[in-house]
């Protein structure tokens, strides 16, 4: 053989070449940004492991999505901090709940912003889990009723997409039938289809205040090792009715991410969570990684892998960087 006759250098050799050789591209449509919402009016109250981030009150998310809106960020994905828990989780479908409200007050603001709910016990109950408890175990079956009235409930109050990310079996089918059966059959379910347990939720869980108060997430979330067992989950999720699916962490999971794109032709979101968000913001603080830059490059390795969407913390200042 010859010196090489291929030189892959040749399309990288000024911005311009580069830029029309670039295969994927970040746009602000394709970010959805998490709301931490709780009662009251003014809050802004800074969580402090999630630096930059603030829990809200309906009146100053309604705000927030105005600023995402104009920004080219057309969608935020709510999570509730109720004023009370209890066992059951009864504050999680109260139609006078902060995620209710912060569902109306945004949609009285931005009426075109896509407002999605994620639904879950794990904020709603003392215990912590994600569901109904059984003895020390959370009970499959019992906790898909309470999920179902939970997602009716918040597409009541109007919003646009109902996201579970609960992990228990049979809640997309049981969510797709509640909200049929009550008026809501043009309501899309983004399903956490493959959702593992680890330390990756920390400070979402310092945020809502949601760690459980004893053992941890194994017997619903999985186990990170697995990537068959992810396949099967996402494929359950499809069967049920799920219109669009959610893997969730992201950067530990750009390979399922890869997998799903091949399997499903159906929307693919991933969650860059809480503690992917940390790490970037710790060592930006500590100047010890080019901020800025990095998280333009987690964001593009999330399209790359194939992602649809991104449910990422970084949506605002990212998007306000597209500007500068
Ligand atoms: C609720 C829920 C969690 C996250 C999204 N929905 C916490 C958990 O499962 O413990 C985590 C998101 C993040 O870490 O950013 N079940």
């Amino acid at each position: 053989m010859p010196f090489p006759t291929h030189r892959a250098r040749r399309m990288r050799q000024n911005p311009a070449l580069r830029a029309m050789m670039r295969e994927n591209h970040v746009r602000p449509t394709d970010l959805i940004a998490p709301f931490f919402v709780q009662s009251g009016d003014g809050v802004q109250l800074p969580i402090p492991s999630l630096p930059g981030q603030n829990r809200l009150s309906p009146d100053t998310a309604a705000l927030e999505a105005r600023q995402l809106w104009d920004l080219g960020v057309p969608s935020v994905i709510l999570f509730g901090i109720p004023d009370f828990k209890d066992a059951v989780a009864t504050s999680s479908y109260d139609p006078g709940g902060p995620v209710p409200r912060a569902i109306q007050k945004i949609k009285e603001t931005v009426p075109e912003m896509q407002v999605i709910c994620d639904v879950c016990a794990c904020e709603y109950t003392d215990h912590g889990h994600c569901g109904i408890l059984h003895g020390e175990t959370v009970d499959n079956d019992q906790t898909l009723e309470l999920l179902a009235r939970v997602a009716v409930a918040y597409a009541r109050a109007g919003c646009d997409m109902v996201a579970p990310s609960d992990m228990m079996d049979g809640r997309v089918a049981k969510i797709r039938a509640a909200l049929d059966v009550e008026g809501f059959s043009g309501t899309p379910i983004l399903s956490y289809a493959a959702k593992f347990a680890g330390a990756f939720y920390g400070p979402f869980r310092d945020a809502a205040g949601s760690a459980p108060s004893f053992g941890d997430r194994r017997t619903y979330q999985m186990d990170i090792a697995n990537r068959r067992e992810a396949l099967r989950e996402m494929a359950l999720d499809v069967e049920e009715g799920a219109d669009a699916l959610i893997i969730k962490p992201g950067l530990f999971c750009l390979d399922l991410l890869r997998d799903a794109r091949e399997h499903f032709n159906i929307p693919l979101c991933v969650y860059n969570v809480s503690s992917e968000y940390a790490m970037i913001k710790a060592a930006g603080q500590m100047g010890w990684i080019n901020e800025k830059q990095l998280i333009d490059e987690a964001l593009i390795s999330f399209k790359r892998a194939g992602a649809d969407l991104i449910i990422t913390y970084h949506a605002k200042e990212w998007a306000q960087s597209l500007g500068s």
